[in-house]
């Protein structure tokens, strides 16, 4: 792709590469997903394509929940690329670890009343860490990577996408990752009502007991 050839790397993660490029006149991003030699190749652009179609659907309906998400300028389905906005702002792990604790609550209220909307929608992000959400300079916080997102409105989805929030902010914020998921939670509970989100909350501590058992049996 000619765009590319003039995009700054930005990111070359396992899954794709992203490409800071300009898009007619704007700042935009390229995220392709590369092809991946140990995957036989029919299956490989099956997967890429899969990937390529679904992350904008996923990103389209999370704006219809009321989430903010980049917006999509083009979808090129045999190169397995996207081009989108361009987010400019910190991610908020980042800010997360710099700033005081109110803002910190603040933010993860906000975190929490967003993951509770595309809950609320029957839509699961797949990969809740605070890597894949922006801060914008409109004051918005943005999702993104909807790679692994899916479609499903079970309480063990919602339990298990809640359940890695917790995890990526007891590793990455490991200081005050406690104070971070509660006010998660509150902002949670607050767009969901209490009584759905105790069966989340029961879900979770399910899961993480799943968790111990499983390592119990590991030692
Ligand atoms: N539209 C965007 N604008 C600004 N930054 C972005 C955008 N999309 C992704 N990023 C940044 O790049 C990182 C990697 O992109 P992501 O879509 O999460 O790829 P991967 O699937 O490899 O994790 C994200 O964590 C985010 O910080
Ligand atoms: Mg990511």
């Amino acid at each position: 792709m000619d765009t590319i050839n003039q995009g700054i790397l930005l990111k070359k993660g396992a899954e794709a590469s992203l490409y800071l490029i300009e898009w007619y006149g704007r700042k935009a991003i390229v995220k392709v997903r590369e092809p991946k030699r140990y995957r036989p190749e029919a299956l490989d652009n099956r997967i890429r394509s899969y990937r390529t179609i679904h992350e904008p659907q996923l990103i389209h309906e999370a704006k219809c929940a009321g989430v903010s998400t980049p917006l999509i300028y083009m979808v090129n389905v045999e190169e397995a690329s996207i081009v989108m906005e361009y987010i400019e702002g910190p991610q908020i792990k980042k800010l997360l670890n710099t700033t005081n604790r109110e803002k910190r609550e603040i933010l993860c209220n906000e975190i929490g009343k967003s993951v509770a909307r595309l809950h609320n929608y029957g839509l699961i992000h797949g990969d809740l860490t605070t890597s894949n959400m922006i801060k914008s300079f409109q004051d918005k916080i943005v999702f993104v990577d909807f790679g692994l997102g899916e479609k499903n409105g079970e309480l063990e989805a919602k339990g298990v996408d809640l359940h890695l929030l917790k995890r990526s902010m007891q590793s990455t914020h490991y200081r005050f990752w406690e104070q971070c998921f509660q006010n998660v939670l509150k902002g949670y509970t607050s767009v969901l009502g209490v009584k759905i989100s105790e069966k989340v909350y029961e879900k979770i501590k399910e899961i993480e007991k799943r968790g111990r058992y499983v390592e119990e049996r590991r030692q």
